[in-house]
């Protein structure tokens, strides 16, 4: 059996890599470059490893295209694009849109349409649907379903294989044919009653988690008012062993789901007359970290950032990966920037991002971690600069917290 991936990010690759033990994958991406390394072999994203794909490449199990045609007698169709905001932060669905216009004009015979992008609530049946039918030249009845994607980029507990999984078709084949597909790489599948059910489930995980995230970082400002440790509060709320989830606090949130989903559901609840008032200020919370932070960093050194020297510690979004989408960091770094510092910063595993590079992990006026990766020493870190402020909570020995 033949499956195309659409899309060979962190989602799309991921998939293909697990899929390809399986079925024959076609990993078709619009941008060629990334088409043209991963037909060397070579993986861009955590998780992935290159020789993995390698093997696949070699076995004739996988090959990348940006050829629409090649996806031509695929019998299954993953859709694993962005779903990003538009500038005015609203649902951008324009990918999506081209993904399925890529289904539409090459897609002759009927196959089993999955999406695995994250999105609101009717998104697979009032907008995958259609737009695909109206890309098609020829009257084929595809058959189509959902399945959220959980990846956790970087993170090696939970895979493909042990993550449970969530689905449901718009119709009984569907549902089956996606079961049959995921559970060949998936060891628990959750049917649920409706693609729309599956699709506000993605989206109020993500936004627990958001949620969640800004009362914690209101409550680490709240902390710091009392001239108490956050962190041992923290910990002391953590010994309860029911009714209690510890999270943790920091520069804001980054990536490409916990800033983005939850306004997708917002924007659905809005539409429909519903509020949304926890997922906006939650948002806003989130977003005002990094000033905090900054007038924090201030404070501490007389009231004054002009000329002084701040090396921002890891730019990425969050520890050992070398995604910079929507990092705190961009904001840390703005604000710093804008009370007159001079401010670089210091990430090997990101390396280049913005046209600046990683800079040495010394010689700096202040130090501000945004993001520790495991690779990076606590101590070297300490060492960077004689004042450091940490937001990752994992420095010990930080003059600021
Ligand atoms: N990254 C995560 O941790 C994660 C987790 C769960 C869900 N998701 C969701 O999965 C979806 C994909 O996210 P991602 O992180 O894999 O994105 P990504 O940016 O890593 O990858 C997307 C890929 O799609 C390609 N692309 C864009 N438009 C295309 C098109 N029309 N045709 C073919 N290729 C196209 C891009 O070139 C890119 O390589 C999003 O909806 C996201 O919210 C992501």
């Amino acid at each position: 059996m033949k499956v195309a991936i659409i899309g060979q990010g962190y989602v799309g690759l991921t998939i293909a890599a697990f899929a390809a033990e399986h079925f024959e994958v076609i990993g078709f991406d619009s941008n060629q470059k990334i088409v043209n390394q991963l037909n060397s072999g070579k993986s861009h994203i955590e998780g992935v490893e290159s020789a993995l794909l390698t093997k696949w490449v070699k076995a004739g199990r996988y090959r990348a295209s940006a050829q629409g045609n090649d996806i031509r007698d695929c019998e299954i169709v993953v859709i694993a694009v962005p779903t990003p905001l538009t500038l005015d932060r609203k649902p951008d669905l324009s990918f999506i849109d081209s993904a399925c216009k890529t289904i539409g004009q090459n897609l002759s015979k009927p196959a089993l349409v999955i999406n695995e992008s994250t999105s609101f609530p009717g998104t697979l049946r009032d907008f995958i649907k259609p737009t695909i039918n109206e890309y098609s030249s020829a009257q084929v009845d595809h058959l189509y379903a959902i399945s959220p994607e959980r990846v956790d980029p970087g993170r090696s507990d939970f895979n493909q294989k042990n993550t449970p999984r969530l689905y449901a078709g718009l119709t009984p084949e569907a549902s089956e044919k996606t079961r049959d597909f995921y559970s060949k790489f998936c060891d628990n599948l959750v049917e649920v009653s409706s693609p729309e059910v599956a699709e506000a489930a993605k989206l109020f995980e993500n936004t627990f988690r958001q949620v969640n995230i800004a009362l914690v970082n209101e409550f680490a400002q709240i902390a710091h008012s009392l001239g108490i440790s956050v962190y041992e509060t923290l910990d002391a709320a953590n010994t309860k062993p029911y009714g209690f989830m510890k999270f943790t606090p920091s520069a804001g949130v980054g990536g490409h789901c916990i800033p983005v989903d939850p306004t997708y559901l917002a924007a659905v609840a809005e539409e429909h007359g519903a509020p949304a008032t926890f997922i906006r200020r939650a948002n806003e919370v989130n977003l005002e970290m990094s000033e905090y932070i900054v007038r924090r960093v201030s404070e501490d050194n007389g009231g004054t950032l002009q000329r002084k020297n701040i090396l921002v510690v890891g730019v990425a979004y969050k520890p050992n990966v070398a995604d910079v989408r929507e990092t705190a960091a961009d904001l840390v770094i703005q604000h710093l920037r804008n009370q007159g510092a001079v401010v670089s910063w210091h990430d090997d595993i990101v390396g280049s991002w913005k046209g600046e590079s990683s800079t040495p992990l010394q010689g700096a006026d202040i130090a501000v971690v945004v993001t520790k990766h495991d690779s990076v020493d606590e101590k070297k870190i300490l060492a960077s600069a004689p004042y450091v402020f940490d937001t990752s909570g994992k420095v010990k020995g930080a003059n600021g917290v």
